[in-house]
């Protein structure tokens, strides 16, 4: 769920006129959903976690359990085109991060390492971190959180993982505290979510998504797009994304948000 005014900068910048259309990307809790139903619009919304689809009971929407990746194939498939405006608000929910018990957050120490959003896929966390060599975990790090310890910690993960198979949250932790020689929560944040990303394919997901949102919105359609990192970010901008509003330290939770619009002219 967003923060209040998060929320509306995405409704008005979606411009929610009643009996539009509208495709929330990424269903969450559904306070996106919610708002836009209750403006009068009508919704297709889409989530790769099952569990996300199945907590969310308001049967006004159409909800299918989907990779957004594949969004002009749902959309078409449910003959929910053109639309009117499409939301993306990438990332984790709160429901997520804090209930899943999949090791999204490094406060949860005995959570298995997983960070799979849909659990039908077959690799997890710990399959990275088992599985791939030390140039491999190097490149994971450097590139998508580009953390100034990632060749330390991954030469300590495989030095680790020969004696014991990395298997939670806690023994993650406990390999990245012998890499740097202490305990940062800023190295285990990027660290989590380099490897969150690389578990679930978020930047492919995001580019062949926003191609395929290009494809479904009619004139004057709007997608916009909820970002927390500054790779996903870049993307955004270059599929021609202006930015208009950044978090700030207020925005708790999303403190490091940024709300970027793209039009269809
Ligand atoms: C930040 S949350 C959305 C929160 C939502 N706006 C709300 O108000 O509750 C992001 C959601 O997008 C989903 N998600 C992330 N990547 C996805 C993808 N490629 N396809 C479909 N859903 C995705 C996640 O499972 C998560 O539920």
């Amino acid at each position: 769920m967003h923060h209040p005014v998060l929320l509306q900068a995405v409704l008005d910048n979606l411009n929610v006129k009643p009996g539009g259309k509208y495709i929330d990307a990424t269903l969450g809790e559904g306070g996106d959903t919610m708002a836009i139903l209750e403006h009068g619009g009508n919704v297709l919304a889409i989530d790769m976690d099952e569990n996300q689809i199945a907590k969310f009971k308001n049967k006004n929407a159409i909800c299918v359990q989907d990779n957004f990746k594949d969004i002009e194939k749902i959309a078409k498939e449910n003959d929910f085109y053109p639309v009117d405006g499409i939301v993306f608000d990438l990332g984790l929910s709160m429901r997520q991060l804090n209930e899943s018990g999949r090791g999204f957050s490094f406060k949860k120490i005995h959570e298995p390492l997983d960070m799979r959003m849909n659990t039908d896929e077959e690799e997890t966390a710990a399959d990275l971190v088992n599985g791939l060599n030390k140039d491999g975990l190097y490149e994971l790090f450097a590139s998508y959180s580009e953390d100034l310890n990632s060749r330390i910690i991954a030469e300590k993960i495989v030095e680790s993982r020969i004696r014991r198979r990395i298997k939670t949250v806690g023994d993650l932790i406990a390999v990245i505290d012998k890499a740097i020689g202490r305990k940062d929560q800023g190295t285990y944040r990027r660290i989590f979510q380099a490897l969150r990303i690389a578990v679930n394919h978020e930047l492919d997901n995001l580019r062949q998504g926003l191609s395929g949102a290009l494809n479904l919105i009619g004139v004057e359609g709007r997608i916009v797009v909820v970002t927390f990192h500054s790779l996903e970010d870049r993307i955004v901008k270059k599929y021609g994304g202006g930015q208009l509003v950044k978090g700030d330290r207020n925005l708790q939770f999303e403190r490091s948000a940024k709300l970027r619009v793209i039009r269809h002219d």
